[in-house]
């Protein structure tokens, strides 16, 4: 069963274990996570292909990478190309000292675009050390609008339900803006920081409930077993700014690639 979703719709898909879906959203569950990488990276390079200039927001964390070495190899293998597609980073964190390779920053070029022919000047990433974050984030938000919106919001979700860095009871028609970390997720993001949750930034700028949901279509990340109460909650459960990511629900395009651990 599928909480909300109607069953009426289950279909099974190829290749993958079940594919749950409604009008709006659908649940993939694949056996494991390079299945659930590769597929979700399929679903993104069809969107480059379809529609060249795409807006993308980019989640970082673990779970992504596997999607990103996917479009790696892809644009070297297949010659999928990036050049004029536009990408905005999720979130980042604030104060993290130019080039520590900790920050998103660091991560995303380290990790995607340097590997693919991405254009630099379509790339957007919250800048952490701006003098005023606030005013920062109204630029940003400001700067998606500019671009056309988003096409395709790529997420992660947090052991929480939080969704970029939108925590548990962050107002659904929120924007991007400076955040503070719930203490969970300071101490779930310390392994990125040598295990060490003092050494995590307490804030960061990120894309709002209401940005998020403004995207035309968006695809959730989720694999390990530490992730599945979180899913349980955003598929099943009400909807509910508790936890952010039941939200999604609402999405008029939404689809959930789930490793079998965290369906
Ligand atoms: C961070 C990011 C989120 C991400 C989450 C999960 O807090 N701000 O965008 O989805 O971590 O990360 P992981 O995939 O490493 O579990």
């Amino acid at each position: 069963t599928a909480g909300n979703l109607p069953e009426s719709s289950c279909k099974p898909l190829s290749g993958l274990k079940d594919a749950i879906g409604g009008d709006n959203v659908k649940v993939i569950v694949a056996d494991d996570y390079e299945i659930m990488s590769r597929e979700a990276a399929k679903i993104v390079a069809a969107e480059i292909r379809k529609k060249p200039d795409s807006v993308f927001a980019l989640p970082t964390g673990g779970t992504p990478l596997g999607l990103y070495a996917g479009l790696i190899r892809m644009h070297k293998e297949e010659g999928l190309d990036f050049s004029r597609v536009s990408t905005f980073n999720l979130d980042e964190y604030i104060g993290l000292p130019d080039g520590h390779e900790s920050s998103y920053s660091f991560y995303m070029y380290d990790r995607f675009f340097n590997h693919v022919n991405v254009s630099r000047d379509k790339i957007h990433i919250p800048r952490g050390l701006a003098k005023d974050p606030e005013e920062e984030a109204a630029t940003y938000e400001w700067a998606i609008k500019r671009a056309g919106g988003i096409d395709f919001a790529v997420l992660g979700i947090g052991r929480n339900g939080h969704i970029g860095f939108n925590e548990p009871k962050t107002e659904f028609g929120s924007l991007t803006r400076p955040i503070y970390l719930a203490k969970r997720t300071i101490e779930a993001n310390a392994r990125f920081f040598d295990g060490d949750p003092d050494s995590v930034p307490r804030q960061a700028i990120s894309m709002g409930i209401r940005t998020i949901m403004n995207a035309r279509k968006v695809i959730l990340l989720a694999s390990g077993p530490e992730k599945s109460r979180a899913i349980n909650q955003t598929i099943h459960g009400p909807v509910t700014e508790m936890v952010p990511s039941s939200v999604l629900q609402l999405h008029p395009d939404c689809t959930f690639f789930l490793g079998r651990d965290a369906a």
